[in-house]
């Protein structure tokens, strides 16, 4: 990834959401991950900060990716479907989506990860389909532009139904043991 490529999208005002947003967030991590993390839209702490995942369910995100000993600077990049937050956070539109995940789609190319989380409904439907369903197809692997891909429950839907915890766990274990796979059989983890 380019910092020329990285500046192109951090200067995009291809739809509507340019007009509100503080920053665009184009993701981070390790720019050669094997792990590619795909939310659906920055919220207001990401807005305010220009970081994906930096609110309340950001920091849960980070103390699952610990628990797998994962981190942000070494093992993941974490992006986004939308890459400007959607006034309100809500869910971001058909058309928002259409024109902002060709970034997405280039990032993927130039990242070239292995494994794909998509994090919760809206990652599911524009990354697999609309016949995909996040509470059935949580936790299963499928081929997505030619990646090892699973959807998990977005960790917002954890903090508001935290009984979704233990599937999360037990999804992020089969995450683990495919990292171990495809990257690095030598990964430690202490519970895995
Ligand atoms: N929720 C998301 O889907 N993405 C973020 O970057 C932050 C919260
Ligand atoms: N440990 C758990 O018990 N649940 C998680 O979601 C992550 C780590
Ligand atoms: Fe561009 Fe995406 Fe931001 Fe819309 S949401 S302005 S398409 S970067």
């Amino acid at each position: 990834m380019t910092e020329f490529f990285r500046q192109q999208v951090l200067g995009c005002t291809s739809c509507e959401l340019s007009k509100t947003r503080k920053h665009v967030i184009f993701g981070e991590g390790n720019p050669n991950a094997d792990i590619l993390i795909i939310g659906e839209a920055p919220g207001r702490d990401e807005d305010l900060m220009g970081r994906p995942f930096v609110g309340a369910s950001g920091q849960l995100l980070d103390k699952i990716l610990d628990a797998c000993n994962f981190t942000r600077q070494k093992h993941v990049f974490i992006s986004n479907v939308v890459k400007c937050r959607p006034p309100g956070n809500r869910v971001p539109s058909a058309e928002e989506v259409a024109r902002c995940i060709p970034w997405l789609y280039e990032q993927i190319k130039r990242i070239d990860p292995k494994i794909m989380i998509l994090l919760g409904a809206t990652s599911l439907l524009y990354m697999a389909g609309a016949g995909y369903k996040i509470t059935r197809d949580h936790g299963q692997w499928f081929n997505c532009m030619g990646r090892q891909t699973m959807a998990v429950y977005h960790p917002a839907a954890l903090l508001r139904n935290p009984n979704l915890k233990r599937d999360t766990w037990t999804d992020f274990k089969n995450i683990v043991v495919k990292y171990r796979e495809v990257s690095d059989p030598q990964h430690l983890c202490q519970y895995i």
